[in-house]
C-alpha cells in the first residue's frame, strides 16, 4: 500500500519549522508522555535537558509497547503537535514480544531458516498489534570472541555465510511485503559496524582492522540486510579505525550511503553521538551534533545532542540544513510507508492483543522451534535419551527455575514459564523425580556485583538463600537415591548480553564444585547448560556423561528441553560459535589463517600453546544427535572448473540407528593458495535433512565461481585461478575433502 504521496510528504517538510524537523530526528523513552503532568526538571527529560515544547516535537519512542499505552502516548502527542505528525514506536523485540523464543545465538544453532522466520514472525505479529513499528533486530555482528557478553544475540555466531542467510530470513519475515500490514514491522538491522570485533572482548571497546578483513567477514550480513530491504540501520557504540562508528563519514556516507546505496534511516545506538567527546572524538556537544548530522546519522537515540545543539549549525550553515532535510525526509517516509499518517495507531488492538498474544497455537509453534535450537554436545553410552521408568535426581539452580529467557526478554509474559520439575514430574510422575537444589547460580558475592551496578538491591551474605556446604551435602543425598543424575547448570542470564564482557567464561566455582562432588557418587550424569556464550567446560567435561546445550530457551524452554531429554523429539542443533578450550584462546574461529606453522605434530616452534591444545573443545558446526550419521563416499562432478561452469559435490550420508532425526550437512571450501591468505575452511552451504532410522541418502552441493571470491589487496572482489577444496562433513572438523582446480 503506497500512503499519502511523495509530493504531500515534501509540502509537509517544507511546512516545518527548524524545531520541528529537529525534533523528528530525536528519539526519547515514551513513559515520559504517560505522566499526568509531564516534568522537564527531573528523571530523563532532565538527562535530555528536553523543554515540554521540544517533547512535542520528537519523532520517536524507544521501547514503550502495549496497545492502550501506544495509543494513549500517540493521542497526547499528537493533541500537541502542530502538524500531526505521529511518532513512531520502536522497541527492542530481541527473542520475542510476550512469547520469549531463544536467544539468537540459539536460533542460529537450528542451521533452518524456517525456524528463524517462524520466530520473526510471530514476534513481529505480537509486538505489532501492540504497537511497534520498528524492532531493533536482527543483530548480525560477526562474533569470535566468547568474552563478549553481546555474542548471545548475533543469529550468525562466528560465520559471515549464516550470518548472511540468516540476515536475509529474518529481515524479509519481519517486514513482508508491505511494512504497513498488519504482523509486518520494519527492521532496524546493527550495530553498524563491527561491533563484534571489540577488543579483548570488552564491551563497547575499540574496533581496529583492515578494510578488507572488514569486507571480507564483518560487512556481508549487513550487507545482505540491506539488499534485502531492511528500512533502518542503527550505528556501533565502538570506534572503527579511529572513528566512532556512529560520526564516522566514511562508513555512513562512503560505504552505507554511496556503494551499497541504502536509502532507509540510520539512528544512533542509545547515547552512542554524546558519546563521541568520551571516545575523545567530539570537542563539545556542538561538534558531537556537527559531527554526526555531517557523517549522516538521521535519529540520535537517547541523547540531549541533536535536540540542543543542531539547530545552532543549521542556521550557520546552509549544507548542514540540508543534511537535517535528507534526514527528516527519510524518517517522514518511514512513517508514510508504515501508514502513520492515515492510521497513527499503525496496527495497535486491544483486541488483537486478547486473542492473539500468547495464543496456544503459537505455544505448541515455540516449542517446536526451541527444540531445534539445543545441541547435544555429548553424549557418551547413549545416555540420552532418558529412560521413562528410571529414577531421576533433578539438581541445579535451573531445575525450579523460571528465569529461562535470556537478558532482552523484558517484555516477556513470564506467567506461562514452567520449571523444568513441574513438567519432568508431569511426565514421569511425582514419585520418579527427586529434587535438590544443590547450589545457586552465583554466590552472594557475585551476583551481588553485577545488581550494585544496576542499583539493584542486593542479596545480604547472613541471608544467602543456599549455605554452599550444606546444599552439596544435600543434593548428594538425594542423587543417591536416583538412577541418573540430571544437572540443571549453567550462566545466569545477568551475564549475557550487553555490558556483560566477562574475563572468565567458565561455570560459577559453586556449580563446579557441585558437579566434582556429584562425581563421587559414581552416577550417569546430564548436564542441561543455561548459557548466552559459549562457556569453558574442560574443567567438568571428563565427569559428565552428556551434554545438552539449551542456551537461554525462553518461554516453552521447560517443555522443549523435557521432550528432548526423554527422547519425543531428537536434538539437531550444531554450534554457531567455537567453545574454547579455556578463555586464553579467545577469539578462536574455525575458519582463521594457516600460520606458516600450523600446529600438525609435536615439535616445539610451531603456532601453538604450551598448556592447552590449540584447537577448540567444541568446533564450530559441531553438534550430536540420538541417530548416527555416517558420511562416506564423497564425489565431485568434475576436477576442473571454468568461470560460467558449475560442479557438483556428493557424499553419501547413513542413519546407522533406529532413531529418526535431523542431520545438518556442512560444505566448506578453502583456497590453497591465493594473493592473500584466505582462511583454511569457510562454510559455503547447508542442508538439514531429515532421515528414517536406517535410512541412506546422496546428499549434493553445487559449487560456483561466486563461492570463490574474496576481497584482494586491492579492496576488488575476486576470484582467482588455482587449486582449492571441497570439504562436506558434519562439522566444521569432522569432515571429507576432494580437490579441484578453477581455471579463470
Ligand atoms: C543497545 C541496542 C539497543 C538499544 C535500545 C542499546 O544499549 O546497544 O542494541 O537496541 O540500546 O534499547
Amino acid at each position: 500500500m503506497i500512503n499519502i504521496k511523495d509530493k504531500e510528504i515534501k509540502e509537509l517538510l517544507n511546512e516545518m519549522t527548524i524545531d520541528e524537523k529537529i525534533g523528528q530526528m530525536v528519539q526519547v523513552a515514551g513513559d515520559i508522555f504517560l505522566e499526568d503532568d509531564i516534568n522537564v526538571s527531573t528523571g530523563p527529560l532532565k538527562n535530555l535537558e528536553l523543554s515540554e515544547e521540544k517533547l512535542y516535537n520528537v519523532g520517536s519512542i524507544l521501547n514503550v509497547i502495549g496497545a492502550e499505552r501506544v495509543k494513549k502516548i500517540q493521542d497526547k502527542y499528537l493533541s500537541k503537535n502542530r502538524l500531526k505528525i505521529p511518532l513512531l514506536f520502536m522497541d527492542d523485540i530481541i527473542n520475542g514480544y510476550k512469547i520469549a523464543f531463544p536467544i539468537p545465538i540459539a536460533q542460529g544453532c537450528s542451521w533452518n531458516l524456517e525456524v528463524l522466520r517462524n520466530i520473526a514472525k510471530i514476534s513481529a505479529m505480537e509486538s505489532n498489534i501492540a504497537g511497534a513499528n520498528v524492532n531493533f533486530s536482527p543483530m548480525v555482528d560477526l562474533s569470535r570472541d566468547a568474552r563478549w557478553g553481546r555474542v548471545m544475540e548475533s543469529v550468525g555466531g562466528e560465520d559471515p555465510y549464516l550470518g548472511k542467510v540468516y540476515a536475509k530470513a529474518t529481515v524479509k519475515a519481519y517486514q513482508g511485503e508491505d511494512i504497513s500490514r498488519l504482523g509486518n514491522i520494519a527492521s532496524c538491522v546493527k550495530h553498524i559496524a563491527a561491533y563484534g570485533a571489540v577488543e579483548a572482548g570488552r564491551d563497547y571497546n575499540t574496533v581496529d582492522m583492515s578494510e578488507r578483513e572488514f569486507r571480507q567477514y564483518y560487512l556481508p550480513a549487513y550487507k545482505e540486510a540491506i539488499e534485502n530491504g531492511a528500512e533502518m540501520l542503527m550505528t556501533s557504540f565502538n570506534i572503527l579505525n579511529g572513528v566512532p562508528a556512529t560520526v564516522n563519514k566514511w562508513l555512513i556516507q562512503d560505504l552505507l550511503r554511496k556503494e551499497l546505496k541504502f536509502k532507509g534511516v540510520i539512528i544512533s545506538d542509545y547515547g552512542a553521538i554524546e558519546e563521541t567527546i568520551a571516545h575523545g572524538f567530539s570537542k563539545n556537544e556542538e561538534y558531537a551534533a556537527l559531527n554526526a548530522i555531517k557523517a549522516g546519522v538521521d535519529i540520535d537515540m537517547m541523547s540531549k545532542i541533536y535536540a540542543n545543539y543542531l539547530k545552532k549549525w543549521c542556521l550557520e550553515d546552509k549544507e548542514i540544513e540540508n543534511k537535517v532535510n535528507e534526514s527528516v525526509l527519510r524518517i517522514l517516509n518511514l512513517k508514510n510507508k508504515l501508514g502513520l499518517f492515515e492510521n497513527p495507531y499503525s496496527n495497535a488492538d486491544v483486541e488483537k492483543e486478547k486473542r492473539y498474544i500468547m495464543n496456544k497455537t503459537n505455544l505448541e509453534k515455540a516449542k517446536k522451534l526451541t527444540q531445534e535450537t539445543f545441541v547435544l554436545l555429548k553424549n557418551k553410552d547413549n545416555v540420552l535419551p532418558l529412560n521413562n521408568n528410571s529414577k531421576i535426581a533433578l539438581i541445579g539452580p535451573y531445575a525450579d527455575n523460571i528465569a529461562i529467557t535470556g537478558s532482552w526478554s523484558m517484555f516477556s509474559d513470564k506467567t506461562k514459564n514452567s520449571t523444568i520439575l513441574d513438567v519432568v514430574k508431569n511426565k514421569v510422575g511425582n514419585e520418579n523425580v527427586l529434587y535438590s537444589k544443590g547450589t545457586e547460580i552465583l554466590r552472594c558475592e557475585e551476583i551481588n556485583k553485577i545488581l550494585k551496578v544496576e542499583n539493584m538491591q542486593t542479596i545480604s551474605i547472613d541471608n544467602e538463600p543456599l549455605k554452599e556446604k550444606e546444599a552439596i551435602e544435600k543434593a548428594k543425598e538425594v542423587a543417591e537415591k536416583s538412577d541418573i543424575i540430571i544437572l540443571l547448570l549453567g550462566e545466569h542470564y545477568k551475564q549475557s548480553g550487553e555490558a556483560c564482557s566477562r574475563s572468565n567464561i567458565g561455570l560459577p566455582e559453586n556449580q563446579v564444585n557441585l558437579i566434582n562432588e556429584l562425581y563421587k557418587l559414581n552416577k550417569k550424569m546430564v548436564m542441561v547448560l543455561f548459557n548466552g556464550r559459549p562457556i569453558q567446560l574442560n574443567n567438568v567435561e571428563n565427569k559428565l556423561d552428556a551434554i545438552l546445550e539449551v542456551w537461554f530457551p525462553g518461554t516453552t524452554g521447560a517443555e522443549a528441553i523435557t521432550e528432548v531429554l526423554f527422547g519425543d523429539v531428537n536434538p539437531s542443533g550444531k554450534l554457531t560459535m567455537s567453545f574454547p578450550q579455556n578463555v586464553g584462546q579467545c577469539p578462536i574461529y574455525y575458519n582463521h589463517y594457516s600460520t606458516g606453522r600450523p600446529h600438525n605434530s609435536d615439535f616445539k616452534y610451531l603456532s601453538r600453546y604450551q598448556d592447552i591444545e590449540t584447537e577448540s573443545f567444541y568446533p564450530f558446526g559441531y553438534g550430536l544427535s540420538y541417530c548416527k550419521f555416517i558420511y562416506s563416499n564423497l564425489q565431485i562432478s568434475k576436477s576442473k572448473m571454468r568461470k560460467d561452469e558449475s560442479i557438483l559435490v556428493g557424499v553419501d550420508v547413513e542413519n546407522k540407528s533406529q532413531y529418526e532425526g535431523y542431520e545438518i550437512i556442512e560444505m566448506y571450501i578453502q583456497d590453497l593458495y591465493a594473493s592473500v591468505v584466505r582462511p583454511v575452511k569457510e562454510l559455503k552451504g547447508f542442508q538439514k535433512v531429515f532421515f528414517k532410522p536406517f535410512e541412506k541418502k546422496k546428499i549434493e552441493f553445487e559449487i560456483n565461481s561466486e563461492m570463490l571470491k574474496f576481497w584482494n589487496n586491492d579492496l576488488k572482489y575476486v576470484v582467482e585461478s588455482g587449486e582449492f577444496k571441497v570439504f562436506i562433513g558434519s562439522s566444521s572438523k569432522d569432515t571429507l575433502e576432494e580437490k579441484f582446480e578453477f581455471i579463470d
